[in-house]
């Protein structure tokens, strides 16, 4: 049988009293995985589909959120909805990784490097939103080095992200990065169901992988298209 990283329920019937807050903490680490992180990932992704019909679509519907959600208000919602939420689900989950014992030689099971790859891809993930969100939003939109979109000139258009792209260093990042957020926001789709109990039978927990998997390619591949779009 595979070996199970995650507590069962009846483990977490018999876990003394002391432990209790790790057990809340986890929760509120597995929720936030979704709420906001993993919603904000998916609208994040649909926001740069535009990309994909090219760069006027692509400005027009940035310059379309600035006018829906003007600064300071913009960056409210950036800071208190994603920023802190991710912060927590990045520095904890960096915790739980440098803690896990994956038993990899023990049990050189399917579950078994997909939990340390959960790990992996989740410490590759915030070192690239750091890369990403230092080079972008403080690079370019604070200190006005980009050209940013007609009529809204503090935010990164498509030619900054053009730009940016034309190097395939930085390419290469973007693709890890954004590779391992499909495959983690995928995959912990399936570690999610199990925590909150929703997966209990081997049944269920093998659909709830399928539809990782699925997840994780719907994503990966719009992902891809738009940053070679970029290039094109
Ligand atoms: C795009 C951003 C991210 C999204 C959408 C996301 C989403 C998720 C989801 C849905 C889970 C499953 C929760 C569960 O197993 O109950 C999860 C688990 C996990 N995440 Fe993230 N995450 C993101 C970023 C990060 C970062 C930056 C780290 C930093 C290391 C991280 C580390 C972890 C770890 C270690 C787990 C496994 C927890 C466990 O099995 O107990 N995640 N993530």
């Amino acid at each position: 049988m595979a070996h199970s990283a995650q507590p069962t329920t009846e483990t977490l019937a018999l876990v003394a009293p002391q432990t209790d807050r790790s057990f809340l903490w986890r929760r509120l680490h597995s929720l936030t995985g979704i709420v906001p992180v993993g919603l904000f990932l998916l609208f994040h992704l649909f926001e740069n589909m535009n990309a994909l019909r090219g760069a006027e679509a692509y400005d027009a519907a940035i310059a379309k959120l600035a006018e829906l959600l003007p600064p300071p208000y913009f960056y409210f919602v950036e800071v208190g909805l994603i920023l802190l939420p991710l912060a927590f689900h990045g520095l904890y989950g960096t915790y739980l990784a440098l803690e896990g014992s994956p038993n990899l030689k023990a049990y050189a099971y399917r579950r078994n490097y997909l939990y340390v790859l959960q790990r992996v891809t989740g410490v590759l993930v915030l070192a690239f939103v750091v890369y990403h969100v230092v080079t972008l939003r403080v690079g370019l939109t604070l200190r006005g080095l980009g050209a940013g979109v007609p009529g809204h000139e503090g935010y990164v258009g498509f030619a900054d992200m053009a730009r940016a792209m034309a190097s395939p260093e930085v390419l290469g990042l973007y693709l890890l990065g954004v590779l391992s957020a499909a495959f983690h926001f995928g995959n912990g789709l399936g570690g999610f169901l199990w925590t909150w109990g929703v997966t209990i039978g081997e049944r269920s927990r093998r659909v709830a992988e399928w539809l990782g998997w699925a997840l994780t390619a719907a994503m990966a591949v719009p992902m891809v298209a738009i940053l070679l779009k970029f290039r094109a």
